[in-house]
């Protein structure tokens, strides 16, 4: 875990321990920044607590396409404006399956696309405005952080700071609990209250990072009997691809030589230009997993982003949906700390659910697109290519993927 001294400005003024907030949000990735900032725009003081520092946040490599609604809710909000204006979209892939390629211009059939918006870089903004420009209080690099009494009307949260060691309590009148898949938020809901639902697809991603440049001029889903295989433009010196491989594997199994054997493989196409080979800059093995915490709020305490649920990145859904979660709970909360207006919260939980239900069910489809071929089962196979053909021989099957992949379906 990287250590280092918080950036200046987010932290070097503030008073040593506060007492009392009326939030204090627990995690400064996308969704706990947006919710900070939501707040303070709304004259709402709050503190995020982050167990990593502000320069770790803002490298730690993470998603990198936004939905134009998640654009829509930051621009309305006043967050990333410039940094979206500049950002690159897609607005084409490409599947290739029985050795031949299929282009899916979604733009041009929706006119609507994606936007190329790395997680750091926007997390990096959101720290920017929340701290320095809007002038909210920050703590990075906090330990032990433990929700208290989120049961009852008089919540607080501790912590031991970072500098000192010291611990400190702040009481507040509601926590936003954004701390991730491995936060402590969820297990402080009370389980008298809260389920969690689980899905394990039994597959792994071989996720890779490769010093090349991009082999097409769009995202690649390659749909072959050896295992999936997708490939995602990068930069001009770096592309992303993923290895169908089996869950657990060991990213040492996968040396140079054999990763681009099997992309070449899964990726061949008529008239396919040969794959930008290059050095492998990266290597982690992806279990395909999904959680949702139903409701997502008990008492004083309200979960978003991945806290509260996680979808596995075959349809690359986990960060609209935390800014989703964000924008309905920033919101709900200026709303209920400035007019006293309690509708946005106690309507919170189901109006996130059912967005996030709606893209588990969209990943859950995908992957079985993506993965049917490669079970073994001829069965799963047949019906598998059958979906992906009828993407491309009838227009309402087309348009109904589009409105999923893009995140249209139902919120334009
Ligand atoms: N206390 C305080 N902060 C914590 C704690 C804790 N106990 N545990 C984790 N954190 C911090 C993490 O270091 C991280 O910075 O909470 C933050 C959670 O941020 P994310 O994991 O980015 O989660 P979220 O804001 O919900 O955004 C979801 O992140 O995992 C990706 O692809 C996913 O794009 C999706 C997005």
């Amino acid at each position: 875990m990287t250590q280092t001294s918080p950036h200046p400005g987010a932290s070097s003024a503030r008073p040593a321990s506060p007492a009392r907030r009326p939030v204090v949000v627990i995690g400064a990735g996308p969704a706990g920044l947006t919710v900070g900032n939501i707040l303070r725009a709304a004259s709402v003081d709050c503190l995020v607590l982050e167990t990593q520092s502000r320069q770790f946040i803002e490298q730690r490599p993470r998603a990198g396409v936004l939905e134009a609604g998640a654009v829509r809710g930051l621009r309305r909000r006043g967050l990333a404006v410039r940094l979206l204006e500049g950002a690159g979209r897609h607005t084409t892939c490409e599947f290739r399956f029985d050795g031949e390629r299929y282009r899916f211009p979604y733009t041009d059939m929706t006119g609507h696309h994606h936007y190329v918006c790395p997680q750091p870089l926007l997390v990096k903004d959101l720290v920017h405005e929340y701290a320095d420009v809007r002038g909210g209080d920050i703590r990075f690099g906090v330990r032990d952080v433990t929700l208290h009494d989120t049961g009852t009307d008089r919540p607080s949260v501790s912590y031991r700071c970072a500098e000192t060691g010291e611990r400190h309590l702040v009481h507040c009148d509601f926590v936003a609990g954004c701390d991730g898949a491995r936060g402590v938020s969820r297990t402080a809901l009370a389980p008298a209250h809260a389920r969690i639902a689980r899905h394990d697809y039994g597959i792994g991603w071989l996720a890779l990072l490769a010093e090349a440049p991009a082999s097409a001029d769009c995202v690649l889903f390659g749909v072959h009997p050896r295992g999936f295989a997708g490939h995602m433009p990068r930069s001009a010196e770096v592309s992303r691809y993923y290895l169908q491989c089996p869950p657990g594997d060991d990213p040492e199994n996968w040396p140079h030589e054999r990763v681009w054997a099997e992309l070449r493989q899964r990726l061949a196409a008529a008239d396919a230009p040969p794959l930008q080979e290059g050095r492998l800059l990266e290597k982690r093995v992806l279990d395909m997993h999904d959680y949702v915490v139903e409701p997502m709020a008990s008492g004083r305490l309200f979960l978003a982003g991945d806290a509260a649920h996680l979808t596995a990145p075959i349809a690359a859904k986990g960060m609209n949906l935390a800014l989703h979660d964000a924008f309905l709970l920033g919101d709900a909360l200026a709303a209920r700390l400035t007019t006293g207006d309690d509708r946005g919260l106690s309507g919170y939980s189901a109006a996130s659910l059912r967005r996030v239900w709606e893209y588990q069910e969209f990943s859950q489809w995908l992957s079985d697109v993506y993965h049917g071929t490669a079970s073994g089962d001829p069965y799963r196979a047949g019906t598998t290519l059958a979906r992906l053909r009828r993407l491309f021989t009838s227009p309402a099957a087309a348009a109904a993927f589009a409105e999923q992949y893009l995140g249209t379906s139902g919120h334009p």
